[in-house]
């Protein structure tokens, strides 16, 4: 475990970077560092790796005074990944990859065919092995900068907003990969990032730091999004908190509804069996039982249902897998105000109201109160 006790940074000018900040950051899960430009975040990091050396206080590493250790030693723990990469541009991909191995003196054919074996790991193709950095996308680079890290196999990762050059897609994808990576290699990673989503999707615990380099709040995202400490955690964390608040919420306890679902082949007495007063609209599916779009029972005649003149099904959600925030999405983005759930192969699953949804959140409200300033 890395622990930082009441560290403090004052730069030579004068500016105290970080101030008095202690955080115990625990082992094999991602610890998000977030706040403001300039309030210490990459100094923090920086410290870890005694890249800067804190002016006041401890940081630990498995109990040791990082201080105590051979510098060399502890960087070699720890992967550090920056904004843009800061890939070598005159060396391969697969020699950047392969750079911290080749200095701890590993033979070149040993330390490529575990750059390749990386490559793969973060989703590069093999073909790119070759090639130099400029030859790559940024997401494609990010994701070197990362096997780069990984090379040596350090327990500690150290990233520095390494995805916030990318734009948002390849940023989901890169961040999708990261959480992948992480639940197979179960590496301790800190994580620096001013975007506050980022660190609600990464962290299992998020530091919210504060100008002046003091911690606002250190907690895990539900209890940070259901419970910020003060006004400055709260404005941080935006307007929508309630609504992200559900995403970790599970859908699986949602009661879903199968009987108003026809297949587009249906006969009118199916049809006339499955709409009733309860339910004003049926889901009609393709053959495979794929969601097609909605309908009031009275405009479908069997035999001439046109799956283009039917309403459109907003965008359904997973089943068991996708979350309160994805059920309620798909009920909003539903004309009916019905959300469809689909099993993992996209075939309908069943239906559920926004009625039925809301209660589900209200239930989840009460088992996990929030904060009552939630209510201004
Ligand atoms: N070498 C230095 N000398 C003096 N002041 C510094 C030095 N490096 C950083 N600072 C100051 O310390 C404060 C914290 O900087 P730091 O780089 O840690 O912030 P940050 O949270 O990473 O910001 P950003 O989100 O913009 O990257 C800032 O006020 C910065 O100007
Ligand atoms: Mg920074």
């Amino acid at each position: 475990m890395i622990r930082i006790d009441s560290v403090t940074k004052r730069y030579p000018d004068g500016t105290v970077a970080v101030d008095r900040l202690s955080l115990e950051i625990p082992d094999r899960s991602i610890t998000v560092l977030v706040g403001p430009s300039g309030c210490g975040k990459t100094t923090t990091l920086r410290m870890i790796n005694r890249m800067v050396e804190p002016s006041e206080g401890r940081i630990l590493l498995d109990g040791v005074d990082i201080m105590q250790q051979p510098v060399n030693t502890l960087r070699r723990s720890m992967g550090y990944v920056i904004q843009n990469a800061g890939l070598f541009q005159h060396r391969t991909i697969v020699d950047n990859i392969a750079t911290v191995p080749r200095m701890l003196g590993w033979g070149k054919d040993v330390a490529r065919s575990r750059a390749r074996e990386l490559m793969e790991r973060v989703g590069l193709d093999a073909s790119l092995a070759k090639r130099y950095p400029y030859q790559l996308s940024g997401g494609q680079q990010q994701r070197v900068g990362v096997a780069r890290a990984l090379a040596a196999d350090p327990p500690v990762l150290l990233m520095d907003e390494p995805f916030s050059a990318v734009d948002p897609v390849v940023r989901k994808g890169l961040q999708d990969e990261l959480l992948r990576i992480q639940e197979e290699l179960g590496k301790t990673i800190v994580f620096v990032t001013h975007d506050i989503d980022e660190a609600v999707k990464l962290g299992t615990m998020v530091a919210v730091m504060r100008t002046g380099g003091r911690l606002a709040q250190f907690a895990p995202p539900a209890e940070l999004l259901s419970n910020p400490a003060d006004d400055f955690v709260e404005d941080f964390l935006g307007a929508d908190r309630g609504i992200r608040r559900l995403s970790f919420f599970p859908s699986a306890g949602l009661e879903l509804l199968t009987t108003p679902i026809v297949a587009v082949d249906a006969t009118a007495e199916q049809i006339a069996a499955r709409g009733s007063a309860d339910v004003p609209y049926l889901l009609v599916t393709d053959l495979d039982g794929r969601p097609l779009g909605w309908s009031e029972p009275r405009d479908l005649t069997a035999g001439q249902i046109e799956p283009e003149r039917l309403l459109p099904y907003g965008r359904p959600f997973v089943a068991e897998r996708d979350s309160l925030r994805a059920a309620l999405d798909g009920a909003v983005l539903s004309p009916t105000g019905w959300a469809v759930a689909v099993d993992g192969e996209g075939r309908a699953a069943g239906v559920v109201s926004q009625q039925t949804i809301g209660e589900a959140i209200r239930g989840a409200h009460a088992a996990a109160p929030v904060d009552a300033k939630a209510g201004r």
